[in-house]
């Protein structure tokens, strides 16, 4: 029985030992956590920049606030750098810059209502559609282009303005061969050579085609529409890992409704 005893207290001064220096090994570790704390106080961890590529003329999407870039994209994709934990930075830039910017990697992204194509497909990665658009043609009220069609009738010879590089310049100089399309840097400048009579029509996208109408007057939209798209967001061939990042956040601000929300702020 003594014996028992004896083998029980052993026992337990063992335990309490490792009790102990666990204790003792514990402690440095809180002192360090606690000297750490208070060399950075209430500093917050820098996160890591993700680049963004736009151009900035194609209201609501994006377009210049005082110096502040805004709009359907700019929004979105604050919401998805805030998911993906890092801070966005929007460079704006020429639209037919922006495939090149992304593959050359001066840029994580490019977002500018872009248009999924076949052809683009070859060059860049696109993620899943976040948004649809609409190629609209933009005439003077009282024009003698009153249908698409009236475009490609036989001995046409209307002049379309198109934004350089866009789907509506593309599309464009196919249909009507490039001598009747003539390219712009930005919508802004299609419809300013719409209002001075340099071109006949302007193609582009109906969302900026309806802000550029608002700010232009005697301009109107036809009815029937060019052509339907997709928009997304591009990134580099290279580039796989971000494009899932990107596509989980789209999912994830889609089925949040995020996204739904953000549209119906900036389209009525
Ligand atoms: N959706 C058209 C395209 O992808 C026009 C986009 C123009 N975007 C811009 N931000 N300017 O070609």
């Amino acid at each position: 029985m003594k014996k028992f005893l004896a083998l029980v207290l052993a026992l337990a001064m063992v335990t309490m030992s490792f009790a102990l220096v666990s204790c003792n090994e514990a402690e440095p570790e809180t002192n360090d956590e606690v000297v750490e704390n208070n060399e950075t106080p209430e500093v917050p961890e820098e996160k890591p920049v993700i680049k963004m590529a736009t151009n900035a003329y194609f209201q609501p999407y994006e377009y210049y606030e005082g110096d502040k870039i805004v709009g359907i994209d700019a929004e979105i994709a604050a919401l998805i750098a805030e998911y993906l934990g890092m801070t966005l930075e929007i460079q704006d830039m020429e639209f037919d810059t922006i495939i090149t910017a992304v593959k050359e990697g001066a840029v994580d992204f490019g977002m500018a209502g872009m248009t999924v194509t076949e052809d683009r497909l070859l060059e860049i990665d696109f993620t899943n559609s976040y948004a649809t658009g609409v190629q609209s043609v933009i005439v003077p009220v009282g024009s003698p282009i009153t249908t698409v069609d009236d475009l490609f009738a036989e001995g046409a010879t209307y002049k379309a303005g198109v934004q350089l590089g866009t789907t509506g310049d593309i599309y464009a100089s196919g249909d009507l061969g490039s001598d009747r399309v003539i390219q712009y840097n930005n919508g802004n400048n299609a419809v300013l050579a719409l209002v001075g009579g340099s071109v006949d029509c302007v193609i582009i996208d109906n969302e900026p085609a309806k802000a550029l109408v608002a700010a232009n007057e005697g301009l109107m939209i036809l009815d029937t529409s060019y052509a339907d798209e997709d928009y997304a967001i591009c990134v580099s061939k290279e580039n796989t890992e971000l494009l899932d990042k990107l596509n989980e956040a789209i999912l994830a601000l889609t089925e949040n409704g995020k996204i739904a929300e953000i549209v119906a702020k900036y389209i009525k």
